[in-house]
């Protein structure tokens, strides 16, 4: 038994300590946002913020979140998608397939709660998610026109 305290609703899971916080999230709590890529912390398609940080959920247990602890997943992020990540997102066509989009919007958001007018060098340093479909070109563009820092209209991103 955990409780969690996920996009602002605090929630009893009945799991074993060791189950990785991915799985409650989606299996028990049915927030299907976040992503299971690699289960080992490397692709990063699982990110969640926990207290503003962005963390891989698949390699974080249960029972090692305190219920004081802010869990926020892509569905928390904004009730919208009105965040300016998400919207930079949408006017970039960031996507290909999408599976690591959401991870990558979660730690888009992350960055610029700490760097406000993030490099080309902060961006690389801070988004290590992969996307399997290549987009980072366009993930770097829509950082920053999320950021106000965008030097390149949208035809160059392409
Ligand atoms: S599924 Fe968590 S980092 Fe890949
Ligand atoms: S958009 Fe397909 S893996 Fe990133």
């Amino acid at each position: 038994m955990a409780q969690l305290n996920i996009n602002g609703t605090v929630r009893d899971v009945e799991v074993e300590a060791d189950t990785p916080l991915l799985w409650v999230i989606r299996e028990q709590v049915g927030l299907t946002g976040t992503k299971y890529g690699c289960g080992v912390a490397q692709c990063g398609a699982c990110s969640v913020h926990i207290n503003d940080e962005v963390q891989r959920s698949c390699s974080i247990r249960v029972g090692d979140v305190k219920p004081t602890d802010r869990i926020v997943t892509i569905e928390g992020l904004s009730k919208d998608g009105s965040h300016p990540v998400q919207k930079a997102w949408l006017a970039v066509d960031v996507p290909q397939c999408g599976f690591c989009q959401s991870g990558q919007i979660m730690a888009a958001a992350a960055l610029l709660k700490k760097t406000a007018k993030p490099t080309d060098r902060d961006i690389d340093a801070a988004m290590t998610n992969i996307c399997r479909c290549g987009t980072y070109q366009r993930i770097r563009a829509a950082v920053h026109l999320a950021a106000g820092t965008s030097t390149t209209n949208r035809s160059s991103t392409l």
